[in-house]
């Protein structure tokens, strides 16, 4: 398990490498600290990096706008999951 993770650094708000999509996303504390339009665009486009049922987990004092716009339903306080 140990050997699984990959670290590197992105840029949010630019081009991503990731070609796959994920079972889960933590985005935790960062989005908060960008303007509304930027907000919305990031959801969408990690909401477009999840997989059927995934889960995308966000910071206690944020809040994914419009879900459903994105595909997304919120399960938890922070937790939304990816329409299957
Ligand atoms: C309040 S810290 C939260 C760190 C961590 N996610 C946590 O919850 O403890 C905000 C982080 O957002 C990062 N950040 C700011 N702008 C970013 C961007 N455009 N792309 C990726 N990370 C960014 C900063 O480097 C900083 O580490």
């Amino acid at each position: 398990m140990r050997s699984l993770p990959v670290f590197k650094v992105l840029n949010l708000n630019a081009d991503w490498p990731m070609r796959g999509q994920f079972a889960v996303i933590f985005c935790r504390n960062v989005v908060i600290y960008f303007d509304e339009p930027t907000r919305e665009r990031l959801w969408g486009r990690l909401a477009d990096k999840l997989e059927s049922g995934g889960f995308l987990y966000v910071g206690h004092s944020e809040k994914v706008a419009n879900p459903r716009q994105c595909g997304l339903e919120q399960v938890a306080p922070t937790i939304y999951r990816k329409a299957r």
